[in-house]
């Protein structure tokens, strides 16, 4: 017996986040044959199944055959998520349906009354459920959300979604470690003088200041999608090819990382901030953190791993950058260190920077990158990726809850105000406090600088 999911049901069906990723990624499913069962849509918004298939035409803004046949395959219910009737009318509208997968792109507060709904009303049996992010607020808010969820579903039955694994150029991480063997040998104490990752975002909250001051960078993006990056591109080669072997091997290389302490972390804020709509006017809150990060492990003791994310920076890339030690003898001139660098965007790329000699008589040279580079306007979108996957039960690209509770347990001690928050100015690289987690002699990459570009 198959086992897929043979219905979708996504809570908050009327919110943004259905209309921004969730409706284009059911349209791109539908569109390759991914996706042929009811989808049902659940929300308390006074509407109705023609208003709910309004909206998705205006979120995917194109006709085809396959928004006939999404729209075709669309539901609606609309009620409370306290009130059981609204689950029972689910319960209906998935008919012969056994295995639906539950999307919640709901706030995690309402995660527990919906999950407890679903199973009084029947709807719990077989399912399985997808969550959005924000995973918890701290460790103990994230245990505590994985107990409510656990009280209902198993493990096994819980995708929490981290987009960034859903991409396409992270997967490419993944792909190139493990696909060669030049490379393996070389990503540890060994050879690596230090990794740093960059996440620049050239714009600031968007509209979204109120989540914003909830959140701040570190709870934003550095708990979930760097350190998942960091993990992918620093763990152990998973002995066994499996889902869970590479999960395994993930958790155990963020339980080798030492919690942050506070010198290992500096917050900023952009100037212009705190006038944003939903923001106080006194926030101490970060829109841009540096931390640097040691692992105690046979493979990585002594690597310095410098992570730095923010809004408002120069440019926006994101880029992850394994910088090689120099060779323990100078016997020609030398350049700068070799570098492997793995672009995540705007474009996908992986780059090595060598020293390779000019021609003529002197042994001379120069830095040369050698680099494969494709614009990621063709990838697949994340969501689209994901929820494919969750669909078909593979719980490979999502968050498992060990991992979550690892990764809380390294920021945990270094949340909210535990440490003095740094102005900036827009359009530069963050507070100049953030050079002093370097080590000596280096200098952050700026990805866009010459021969910065893959
Ligand atoms: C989200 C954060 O998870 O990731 C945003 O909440 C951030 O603040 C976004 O801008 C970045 O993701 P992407 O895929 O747009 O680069």
């Amino acid at each position: 017996m198959s086992n897929d999911s043979d219905a979708l049901v996504f809570f908050g069906a009327t919110g943004d986040l259905a209309h921004k990723k969730i409706f284009p990624s059911l349209h791109a499913l539908v569109a390759r044959g991914a996706l042929d069962v009811p989808v049902i849509g659940v929300a308390k918004a006074g509407w109705d199944l023609e208003r709910l298939k309004q909206r998705a035409r205006e979120s995917i803004d194109r006709h085809d055959d396959a928004l006939d046949k999404l729209l075709s395959l669309l539901r609606y219910v609309d009620g409370d998520y306290d009130d059981d009737a609204t689950f029972v009318a689910l319960r209906e509208q998935l008919g012969a349906a056994r295995r639906p997968l539950h999307y919640l792109a709901i706030p995690p507060s309402l995660f527990g009354e919906v999950v407890q709904a679903l199973q009084r009303n029947g709807c719990a049996d077989d399912a399985r459920v997808v969550v959005e992010k924000p995973f918890g607020h701290d460790l103990a808010s994230a245990r505590e959300l994985n107990r409510v969820l656990h009280a209902v579903f198993p493990e096994s039955s819980v995708f929490r979604i981290d987009h960034y694994l859903g991409k396409e150029p992270v997967e490419n991480i993944t792909y190139v470690r493990f696909a060669n063997t030049f490379l393996e040998p070389l990503l540890r104490r060994e050879y690596v003088d230090h990794i740093q990752i960059t996440m620049a975002e050239a714009f600031g909250v968007q509209g979204r200041g109120r989540f914003y001051e909830e959140a701040g960078a570190i709870r934003d993006v550095v708990q979930n999608h760097l350190l998942q990056v960091l993990a992918l591109l620093c763990m152990d080669p998973p002995a066994e090819h499996s889902p869970e072997g590479m999960r395994d091997e993930k958790v155990r290389f963020l339980r080798s990382l030492r919690p942050l302490g506070k010198r290992d972390v500096v917050r900023g804020q952009f100037a212009g901030y705190r006038d944003e709509d939903g923001v106080a006017p006194d926030s101490t809150v970060e829109t841009f953190v540096a931390v640097r990060l040691h692992a105690d492990s046979w493979r990585w003791a002594g690597v310095p791993f410098l992570i730095r994310a923010g809004k408002e920076l120069k440019e926006t890339v994101t880029e992850v950058d394994v910088v090689l030690k120099r060779p323990p003898q100078r016997v020609f001139d030398t350049g700068g260190p070799n570098r492997l660098r793995f672009r995540i965007s705007p474009d996908v790329g992986t780059t090595l920077d060598v020293r390779a000699k000019e021609p003529g008589e002197a042994m001379v040279g120069r830095d040369v990158s050698l680099s494969v580079h494709r614009q990621a306007a063709e990838d697949m979108e994340p969501y689209e990726r994901l929820l494919g996957d969750a669909l078909h039960g593979d719980q490979s690209l999502f968050a498992r809850q060990d991992t979550v509770e690892a990764a809380w347990e390294i920021v945990d001690g270094v949340l909210d105000d535990a440490t003095p928050v740094h102005p900036y100015d827009p359009g530069c690289w963050g507070p100049a406090e953030a050079d002093g987690l370097l080590p000596r002699g280096a200098a952050w990459h700026d990805p866009e600088a010459e021969g910065g570009r893959p």
